[in-house]
């Protein structure tokens, strides 16, 4: 199972469960309505895009109403369904339900199979991931403090990051595409043509926007408007979760950033690595 199961929340000086095992083992067997809808994603992939995108798509764009939800703590509007205490919540939860999860296809609710629901599925660059990673784990309170980039890069290639390895976590899903309701999508899609993303999802979701809808949608979203929103950007959240002097959370919100980082040996070795786990994965990704 994905490292991050056994991973402990350090707060206020107490050792807070933050998944519970038994609870994990219960998403398999949750019924799901047809109106329920899960942004899978892996860490670092834009998972809080996701949460931003499906409030404002629920709101018709509407940042006002979005807002008055929280989106960064496990009583989320668009929470983790992973999480201590959610799949209980989950179950009483009035439709529509929105979720977001880091869990391989494995661990997630069999109904899905019988095409009940819906998941948005979004693939960022995996070497674009592993950077964004490496700072994340810089501030983040509740992980490991990186000892350098290659020991980092080591980890992340290795699966043993949290999520666990990112070739098993796309696979898992990948190869089961065509068994759920699912669209797949990749962040650089969004960063290159967010409107046309924004549409994309929204007729998924069977959700009518007007034009106007779609741009508010859109505006509210963008990198530079959620970086100065301080629940995107987990500016409120507590110093021994988050050190705000070591960076933020919306960091850069770019593609290619990894080429400021890997050695060309660091390059090739993810390369042999992605053309021998990916040969049964058509998915195309953009580089730079
Ligand atoms: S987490 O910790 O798994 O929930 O992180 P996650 O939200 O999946 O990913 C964080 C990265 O997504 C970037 N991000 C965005 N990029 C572009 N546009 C928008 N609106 C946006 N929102 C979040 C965020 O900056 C992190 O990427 P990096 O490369 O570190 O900047």
């Amino acid at each position: 199972p994905p490292v991050h199961f056994k991973c402990p929340l350090k707060l206020f000086f107490l050792y807070i469960e933050v998944h519970v095992p038994h609870e994990v083992d219960q998403i398999k067997d949750l019924e799901i309505r047809d109106s329920d809808v899960f942004a899978v994603t892996f860490p670092k992939s834009g998972t809080i895009w996701m949460q931003q995108i499906l409030l404002l798509l629920e709101s018709k764009g509407d940042l006002r109403s979005a807002n008055m939800r929280t989106i960064y703590t496990s009583s989320d509007a668009v929470g983790w369904i992973e999480l201590k205490g959610q799949p209980e919540r989950f179950t009483r939860e009035e439709s529509p339900r929105m979720r977001v999860t880091h869990l391989p296809f494995e661990l997630m609710p069999t109904a899905l199979t019988q095409r009940k629901g819906k998941v948005i599925y979004v693939a960022r660059n995996p070497k674009d991931i592993l950077v964004s990673f490496y700072y994340f784990h810089k501030i983040a309170k509740f992980l490991e403090t990186p000892k350098s980039f290659d020991d980092f890069f080591d980890k992340f290639m290795n699966g043993e990051v949290l999520g666990g390895s990112w070739f098993e976590h796309i696979k898992s899903w990948y190869l089961h595409k065509d068994e759920v309701n699912m669209l797949f999508i990749t962040y650089e899609e969004m960063i290159m043509d967010l409107t046309s993303a924004v549409k994309k999802m929204a007729d998924f979701l069977s959700i009518e926007l007007t034009e106007d809808e779609v741009q508010q949608v859109v505006k509210h979203s963008t990198f530079k408007n959620m970086k100065e929103m301080s629940k995107a950007n987990y500016k409120r959240a507590h110093p021994n979760l988050i050190d705000h002097k070591e960076g933020t959370f919306m960091r850069k919100g770019t593609i290619g950033d990894w080429k400021n980082h890997f050695t060309v040996t660091q390059n090739e070795r993810f390369d042999k690595v992605f053309e021998r786990e990916m040969k049964d994965v058509p998915a195309s990704f953009i580089w730079d």
